[in-house]
């Protein structure tokens, strides 16, 4: 059966990293109060921009891949803090990596959109409407952090993740992949003030707005059922999974999804002490990191979970190939920044609203 597997991970965290001891400099808040509700203890704020972040994260896994610019048919983006409504972040990342023979377009499910991504990219790999795919997550939040909303601006940071898949007959691969949402849930959990809907409301001010215990029942919930109902229609059960790589939003969050599980604290990857929610992105930096740890066996069953706004959830089951080291690396780095993260994370806010 033809499917779709992982041949190439990549990521760029920006350098700039905001640590909660920074973020009690302008914020009423504590590291004590951050890192006991969500685990985050520092995140990262990006000097550059999300079609940036996410080439250099595409650049590092088509080097992974061994394969070559020209040999990727299909670039996608998962975001929602897209430079422009058009054209998409992926065009601008297929003009920056030089990807001259792929197709390019955006996917927004908000923090599902890598699992998203996956299920739509599998999709077209096992139709063989795509063969060699670059599925990038990648978000600037750090634009619409408002520093007056301490509920909010400590949780978010900005990255990029990639992955190449590519088409396999083998048993590695996709095995199953979810997607789900609940529409009436779209108030919980919501961007405003970005869209359209600025022109024509004048009370759709730009803000982040989060009914967070809510957001937090439904998470655990929905993430626990979708990552069953991965495995068993990948024919496995749970004490098969390896590892379990979810959306990082709150550590409380990952704990809770895990225990529903049963899993052990080894089998779960958890990095947001290290970068706060990056939304889309932070699938696709966990797994760049854990491979980079040597987290991950030839082999293994690797679960992913997400969700986020919409409300969106969904996971993939996905059998772990022989290879967990990368072909190449990429010998393209984005110069770095002088500036503080707070600088930079200051300097946007006196723009004032747009
Ligand atoms: N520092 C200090 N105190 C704070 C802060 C802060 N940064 N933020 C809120 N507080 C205060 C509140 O004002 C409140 O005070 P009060 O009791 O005097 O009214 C108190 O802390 C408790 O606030 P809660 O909201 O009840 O805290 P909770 O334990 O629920 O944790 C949190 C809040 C971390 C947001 C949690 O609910 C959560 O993680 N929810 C899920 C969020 C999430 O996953 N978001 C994903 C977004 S992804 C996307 O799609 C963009």
């Amino acid at each position: 059966m033809r499917r779709a597997t992982i041949t190439g991970w990549g990521k760029y965290t920006p350098p700039a990293v905001l640590s909660n001891a920074d973020l009690e400099t302008v914020i009423d808040t504590s590291d004590e109060w951050i890192t006991s509700r969500s685990g985050i203890k520092e995140r990262r704020i990006s000097h550059v921009g999300t079609a940036d972040m996410a080439a250099a994260a595409g650049r590092e896994a088509v080097a992974a891949a061994g394969l070559a610019p020209e040999d990727i048919d299909l670039v996608v983006v998962a975001t929602c803090t897209p430079e422009r409504a058009v054209p998409s972040v992926a065009s601008f990342v297929q003009k920056k990596m030089g990807l001259v023979n792929a197709g390019s377009f955006d996917l927004n499910a908000a923090c599902s959109g890598f699992v998203y991504g996956l299920a739509v990219t599998s999709g077209m790999l096992a139709a063989g409407t795509a063969h060699r795919v670059l599925l990038i997550g990648a978000e600037r939040l750090s634009a619409h952090l408002d520093l007056e909303d301490r509920s909010t601006a400590v949780l978010f940071g900005d990255g990029a993740g990639a992955v190449v898949l590519e088409a396999t007959e083998g048993r590695d691969g996709v095995l199953a992949v979810n997607t789900h949402a609940d529409g009436t849930l779209t108030e919980i959990l919501a961007i405003t003030g970005t869209g359209t809907e600025r022109v024509f409301d004048p009370a759709a001010t730009e803000a982040i707005l989060m009914e967070g215990r809510e957001v937090f029942r439904h998470a655990v919930t929905r993430m626990a059922e979708a990552a069953i109902e991965a495995v068993t229609a990948a024919g496995m059960e749970l004490e098969d999974v390896d590892l379990l790589i979810t959306h990082q939003a709150n550590i409380r969050i990952i704990d809770a999804t895990a225990r529903r599980l049963e899993l052990a604290p080894e089998q779960v990857y958890a990095n947001i002490a290290s970068y706060g929610n990056t939304s889309a992105a932070s699938i696709p930096i966990a797994l760049a990191e854990a491979l980079q740890q040597g987290v991950i066996d030839p082999g293994d069953l690797v679960v992913f979970a997400a969700f986020g706004g919409g409300l969106t959830w969904g996971a993939a089951a996905v059998r772990w190939g022989e290879r967990v080291t990368p072909v190449r690396f990429a010998d393209h780095e984005i110069p770095g920044t002088d500036a503080t993260a707070l600088e930079l994370l200051e300097a946007r806010v006196k723009t004032g609203p747009r």
